[in-house]
């Protein structure tokens, strides 16, 4: 609850249902289907969406395995109970939701034909581990996508300025009115791969890679408010600050960048990720 009495939501819901985000994602979810149709047998008959989160990617799953006419069965995987039932709420009986960790899912779902795996790879501090997990999970033949706008290359180009300016707001506006400073000895040092380090991550793990490309995404300002919202991401860019004073910090705070660098939207790397087991 907040001091309002209102009950906040730090889940990725809000930022989930801008239209930047869904198109990368729809992106990624036929370029695997793709890839997995290349595989002239079996059919695909089990789907997995690892990290569903809210459900936005599920659901695009789901409504994309319907066109195969054939009975596919899609699972998702998420440790929040809280974004489980969101998902549940979205997509209803069309998905089996499951608690559970990229860390550990192959004892609880296994022989799948295709796992994507969206915005949240960076989330896990042993790639190694999770690859391995997919690659238990697969099918012989099956293909993961994945993809993260959180690695070595996100940022165009350019707009570096932004991110500082931001982070220079924030600060401000969180010294003047509370006093408070961010404490850096909070945030778990997760650093940003490069592309060439997923390459590497997913040979060493039983993959080969088939597409690995950059796109671009073009963010607006109600977009940085919206994942202000999400806990993993306000306790990343102010570690240490309570969520309800960090949240609206974030909130203005991103306002002001926009308006001095006077822009309406701002482009970013999404790196998109598909890979088949061999
Ligand atoms: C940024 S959201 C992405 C949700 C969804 N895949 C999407 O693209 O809309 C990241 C998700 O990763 C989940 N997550 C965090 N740690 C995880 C872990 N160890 N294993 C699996 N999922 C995890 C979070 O609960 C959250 O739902």
């Amino acid at each position: 609850m907040s001091a309002s009495g209102v009950r906040q939501d730090h889940t990725f819901e809000a930022f989930a249902s801008h239209d930047f985000y869904r198109v990368v994602n729809e992106h990624l979810v036929d370029a695997t289907l793709q890839i997995r149709s290349h595989v002239p047998r079996p059919p695909i008959h089990r789907v997995l969406d690892l990290a569903c989160g809210t459900g936005a990617v599920t659901a695009l799953l789901v409504d994309r395995v319907r066109k195969l006419r054939q009975p596919v069965e899609v699972i998702a995987v998420d440790p929040s109970e809280s974004a489980l039932e969101k998902a549940r709420r979205l997509v209803g009986n069309a998905a089996q939701f499951v608690k559970g960790t990229a860390q550990a899912f192959s004892n609880v779902v296994s022989g799948v034909d295709l796992i994507l795996f969206c915005n949240a790879i960076h989330l896990l501090p042993n790639k190694d581990v999770v690859l391995s997990e997919a690659r238990n999970a697969l099918n012989e033949g099956g293909v993961i996508g994945f993809n993260s706008s959180f690695y070595e290359g996100c940022y165009v180009p350019g707009t570096e300025r932004f991110y500082k300016l931001w982070m220079l707001r924030a600060m401000q506006l969180l010294k003047q009115e509370t006093g408070m400073r961010p404490d850096r000895k909070k945030v778990e040092a997760m650093r940003w791969l490069t592309p060439d380090e997923y390459r590497e991550v997913l040979e060493r793990t039983g993959f080969t890679v088939d597409i690995m490309e950059a796109e671009q995404a073009m963010m607006t300002c109600k977009s940085w408010q919206d994942i202000s919202h999400y806990s993993e991401f306000a306790n990343g860019a102010l570690p240490g600050v309570p969520l309800d004073v960090a949240i609206p910090v974030l909130e203005r705070s991103v306002a002001l960048a926009y308006q001095e660098m006077k822009i309406t939207e701002l482009p970013r790397n999404w790196l998109q990720v598909v890979a088949r087991a061999v």
